[in-house]
C-alpha cells in the first residue's frame, strides 16, 4: 500500500472548505490593500537560496529538498517565497514600474523538517511582499495586511510580536556583544548553539532548550544597540502601529530563521504560546536582499502565514467556513427512458449555471435519494415512466421533503430563479 510521503497530506473534499475560505479572504483583501498576484515555479536555481536563507540557517543545512536535473544543474524545491519573489523582480525590471511593487501569492513550501503537528514536510503559504520602499509606514502597512487577514477569518487569541535586528551597520558590533556573553556559558549549551556561536550566533537567541533560554533571556537586546537610522525606524513602526490601533508585544528574543532580515521582524503566535514553534506568520524587512541577487539596492518588507497552521487554530476555535453557496442540485431516474430524458436535463441545467450531480446506473429511487441528503443539495429532481411519457418531472424539496410536478420544459428557469 502506498501512502503519502511522511509529512505530507492529501486535502481532501470536506477540508477543502477551510483552504478556499482563507483563500478568498486573503486575496479580498490583498485586492483592498493594493496587492497583485504573482506566482513564480516551485523549483529554482539551488544557489538562489543557499545565498538568501543564509548557508548557516537550519533551512539551508538540513532542510532542502536538493535535487540535480538531468543537465547536472542543482535545484531546490521553493522552501520559501521571498527570494524567488525577489528573483523575479530583478529579472523582469519591476524597478521600472511605480514603487513599491504590491505583490502577493499562494504556495507549496518544502522543508525537510522532522514532521509534527502543524509542521510538515509540504506546506502552503499565503505572502506579501512590498518592495521598493523603506518608509517604516510601509511596515505598518504590511503588518496591518497580516492582523486584518487574521480577522478577517475570525481567528482570536493571536499576539503580535516585534523585534528590530538592525542592519549591517549595527548587527556586527551587537553580534559581538553576544557572542562575549554567550561564551562565557558555551560549556553548558546544547550542541545546536555551540554551532550557533560559530555560525549564526543571532540564532542563539530563540533556541528552545531551557539552559539555553535562561541565557537568552539575559543576553544583551538587539533593540539596545541598534544604530540612529534604525532606533528611529523602529520608532516610526511602533508609532504608526499605535496610530493603526494594532497591539503588540515587543520580543527581544525573535530573530526569525532565515538570515535575509534586516531591521523590523514580526511573528503572529497564538496567545500563550509565544516563543514556541507554533507561529501562524511571521515575516519582516529585507532591505540588502535584492541588491545581494545583483539588482539594485532595493528596501523591501513582506510576510507568510502558513495555511495549515491556520486551519488547525481555525479548527480548535471553532471556526467553520462558510459553506459554498451554488445550490446543487440532484437528477434521479428510474428506467432506460428516463435515464435518456435525465442525461439531458442534467446537460441543459449546468448549462444554465446550476450546479448538478446526478445518478448513474440502475439504483433505487430509495438510494438516488439517500444520496443526495449525503450531498446536502437543495433539491432533487426525479424522473420515472410517467414524467416522461408526460414530459414532466419532481421536485423535491429536500429540506422540505415537499415535492410537485413541475413541467420538463420550465424546470431549468425555475432554479435559475431560486
Ligand atoms: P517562515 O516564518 O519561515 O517565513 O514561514 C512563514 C510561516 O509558514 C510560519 O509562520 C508558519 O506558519 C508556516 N510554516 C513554516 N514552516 C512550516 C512547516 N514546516 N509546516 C507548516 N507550516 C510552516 C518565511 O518563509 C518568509 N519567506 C516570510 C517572509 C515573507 N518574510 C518576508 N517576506
Amino acid at each position: 500500500m502506498y501512502k503519502s510521503p511522511r509529512g505530507t497530506a492529501d486535502i481532501l473534499p470536506g477540508e477543502q472548505g477551510y483552504f478556499r475560505f482563507i483563500e478568498e479572504r486573503a486575496a479580498l483583501l490583498c485586492q483592498l490593500y493594493g496587492y497583485e498576484r504573482i506566482d513564480t515555479p516551485v523549483f529554482e536555481d539551488a544557489r538562489l537560496f543557499i545565498r538568501t536563507i543564509g548557508p548557516g540557517t537550519d533551512i539551508v543545512e538540513k532542510e532542502t529538498y536538493t535535487f540535480d536535473d538531468r543537465s547536472g544543474q542543482a535545484m531546490t524545491l521553493r522552501p520559501e517565497g521571498t527570494a524567488p519573489i525577489c528573483r523575479a523582480y530583478i529579472e523582469h525590471g519591476m524597478h521600472n514600474l511605480p514603487q513599491p511593487m504590491r505583490l502577493y501569492y499562494f504556495a507549496s513550501i518544502f522543508r525537510y523538517e522532522r514532521p509534527q503537528k502543524g509542521r510538515y514536510r509540504q506546506h502552503q503559504q499565503f505572502g506579501v511582499e512590498a518592495i521598493g520602499d523603506g518608509d517604516p509606514a510601509l511596515d505598518a502597512e504590511v503588518i496591518d495586511v497580516a492582523c486584518q487577514f487574521f480577522d478577517s477569518l475570525g481567528i482570536g487569541n493571536l499576539s503580535l510580536q516585534l523585534n528590530s535586528i538592525g542592519c549591517k551597520l549595527c548587527r556586527p558590533a551587537y553580534l559581538e556583544e553576544l557572542k562575549g556573553h554567550y561564551s562565557a556559558h558555551v560549556d553548558r549549551l546544547c550542541s545546536d548553539c555551540k554551532a550557533r556561536l560559530r555560525k549564526n550566533p543571532l540564532r542563539l537567541m530563540d533556541c528552545k532548550k531551557p539552559y539555553c533560554q535562561d541565557i537568552a533571556q539575559s543576553a544583551p537586546r538587539s533593540i539596545e544597540h541598534l544604530c540612529p537610522q534604525c532606533k528611529e525606524h523602529f520608532e516610526s513602526v511602533v508609532n504608526y502601529l499605535l496610530i493603526l490601533g494594532i497591539p503588540f508585544e515587543k520580543n527581544h528574543r525573535l530573530v526569525r530563521g532565515l538570515d535575509y532580515y534586516t531591521k523590523t521582524v514580526f511573528e503572529i503566535q497564538p496567545q500563550g504560546e509565544e516563543g514556541a514553534q507554533s507561529a501562524v506568520g511571521g515575516g519582516g524587512r529585507y532591505d540588502d536582499l535584492i541588491e545581494e541577487l545583483g539588482g539594485k539596492p532595493t528596501p523591501a518588507i513582506g510576510f507568510a502565514v502558513g495555511i495549515e497552521r491556520i486551519v488547525l487554530n481555525m479548527k480548535q476555535q471553532g471556526v467553520i467556513p462558510p459553506a459554498p453557496s451554488a445550490q446543487m442540485v440532484f437528477v434521479a431516474y428510474l428506467g432506460d427512458e428516463a435515464k435518456a430524458e435525465a442525461v439531458k436535463l442534467t446537460a441543459e441545467l449546468r448549462r444554465g449555471g446550476i450546479a448538478v450531480v446526478s445518478n448513474l446506473g440502475d439504483r433505487s429511487l430509495k438510494a438516488q435519494l439517500r444520496q443526495a441528503n449525503t450531498l446536502g443539495v437543495a433539491y432533487a429532481l426525479i424522473i420515472g415512466e410517467e414524467e416522461v411519457d408526460s414530459r414532466t418531472v419532481m421536485l423535491r424539496d429536500m429540506a422540505k421533503g415537499e415535492q410537485r410536478k413541475v413541467s420538463m420544459d420550465e424546470v431549468v428557469g425555475l432554479l435559475e430563479r431560486s
